[in-house]
């Protein structure tokens, strides 16, 4: 094996304020790396209809192979073995466990993620199980989707079965991943599955998948009282480009539709009004939803990528305002703008406004087009950099007081990276598509040696 490049990342990560405990990971989820889409039972997603949907995913690329987990999923919990993780955070496909979203339930489905726990928990990896990772079963899509409230109950009853099934053996359990990208992407934008521009078809999911949340999370705890139940957001540091009122004005905006439409509710403070009136859609309440959204969390989880510079943009949709390319900052290969100190000042924001009991940063990191070169090795020197400089300002904010209690790396491996196909690659190994071959990356080699770094690790692998 050989080293990683040690020069772009000698800095010491200051680690004393992480708790002994702390959560060493990496994150994945079911589409982007599964394959086997018509195996054992499993329906139809709505990311299976999208991607197969001329003209939506770069290079009309989909997941049916993907990483080809469903069958390797062995080979890749010795990766992370490698990595010396002591937590595996991955998506449970619901078209694969209920496939027509409601009634009957496939127990080949179910079998497959009790075999992974199972192996994760024989490597000494604690499984966090996430039960939306955006792939609703079609057929529920076919009945209306998010906008429609039995799409909630159904998400709450699923929850029930997989937390009968599992909850004796996963402990960490988030119920959605970033509604934001379910809720605007995939119905305000139309970039992500179902596809839908429209902003009343929008809201109205955003509330369900909100209630839906609440829902799934009293299911997951009456079936498993010892479960530990978050949710996973994608936050962003909000920036005005200019220091005009009209820039500062978008900058509000887009906080309340990036971050505090989706924090708010959870922590019993209800819609945002200012967000409310600029979206002046009726929201489909009823008595006693404030109080089911509002249930008590565990933890709360940090996605991060980049911040957002925005200016006003008047003819757009909702926030009316639109993210900035600014020049000579450093950016990832999907164009995003670089900046770990964001992580910090969320981290920081989290702690100050919702006080919750424990953050997890549930994703993290960057894609660039790696290569492997002959000698079998992938040099990544900008991923390395990024996640040190990530790691290294989570380590800053749990100093200041911020309640971390892990980092998952986004991602264990490379993979279908939705509308972008393949092409974008966030994996700490790389895979070779034709092959399958997984390859560490140098970047996976920094974080196994960031984890070992940690004095008080409590991975029984990262010795
Ligand atoms: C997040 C998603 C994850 C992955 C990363 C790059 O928004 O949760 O599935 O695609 O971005």
């Amino acid at each position: 094996m050989t080293q990683p490049e040690r020069t772009s990342v000698s800095d010491r990560i200051d680690y004393t304020a992480l708790p002994d405990d702390f959560v060493w990971g990496v994150a994945t989820s079911a589409y982007q790396i599964e394959g086997a889409v018509s195996e054992d039972g499993r329906g139809p997603s709505i990311w299976d209809t999208f991607s197969h949907t001329p003209g939506k995913i770069d290079n009309a690329e989909n997941g049916d192979l993907a990483c080809d987990h469903y069958h390797r999923w062995r080979e890749d919990i010795d990766l992370m073995r490698r990595l010396g993780v002591g937590a595996y955070r991955f998506s449970l496909a619901w078209p694969r466990i209920v496939p027509d979203g409601d009634g009957h339930v496939n127990a080949k489905g179910l079998a497959f993620y009790d075999r992974l726990v199972d192996g994760l928990l024989d490597a000494g990896i604690s499984p966090s199980a996430t039960l939306y990772h955006w792939d609703l079963p079609q057929a529920l899509q076919d009945r209306g989707g998010w906008p429609v409230r039995e799409t909630a109950e159904h998400l709450a009853a699923y929850a029930q079965v997989v937390a009968e099934k599992l909850g004796d053996r996963v402990h960490h359990w988030a119920t959605l991943n970033e509604p934001l990208c379910s809720a605007w992407i995939g119905h305000l934008e139309g970039r992500m599955a179902p596809g839908l521009t429209d902003l009343t078809a929008a809201v109205r999911a955003s509330y369900h998948l909100l209630l839906g949340h609440g829902l799934a999370a009293q299911a997951i705890r009456a079936a498993a009282p010892d479960a530990e139940v978050g949710i996973v957001n994608n936050l962003s540091t909000v920036e005005p480009a200019t220091g005009s009122e009209a820039d500062a004005a978008a900058a509000r905006r887009m906080d309340g539709h990036t971050n505090r439409w989706w924090l708010d509710p959870v922590h019993g403070r209800g819609f945002p009004t200012d967000m409310r009136e600029l979206y002046a859609v009726e929201l489909p309440e009823r008595a006693g939803d404030p109080q089911i959204i509002a249930q008590p969390l565990d933890w709360l989880g940090l996605n991060y990528y980049f911040p957002a510079v925005v200016t006003a943009e008047p003819s757009g949709p909702p926030p009316h305002a639109r993210q900035v390319r600014r020049l000579h900052v450093p950016r990832t290969g999907m164009d995003w703008e670089i900046d770990a100190d964001g992580i910090e000042t969320l981290l920081l924001r989290l702690t100050h406004e919702y006080a919750p009991r424990k953050i997890y940063v549930t994703e993290n990191g960057s894609a660039y087009p790696d290569i492997v070169r002959p000698e079998g090795t992938v040099a990544d020197p900008e991923r390395t950099r990024y996640l040190h400089d990530h790691v290294a300002a989570c380590a800053r904010a749990a100093r200041k007081g911020a309640p971390l209690a892990g980092y998952f790396a986004w991602s264990l491996m490379d993979n279908f990276e939705w509308a972008y196909g393949y092409d974008k690659r966030f994996g700490l190994f790389h895979v070779d598509y034709a092959t399958q071959r997984r390859t560490i990356k140098d970047s996976g080699r920094h974080y196994a040696e960031l984890i070992r770094g940690h004095p008080r690790r409590s991975s029984p692998h990262a010795a």
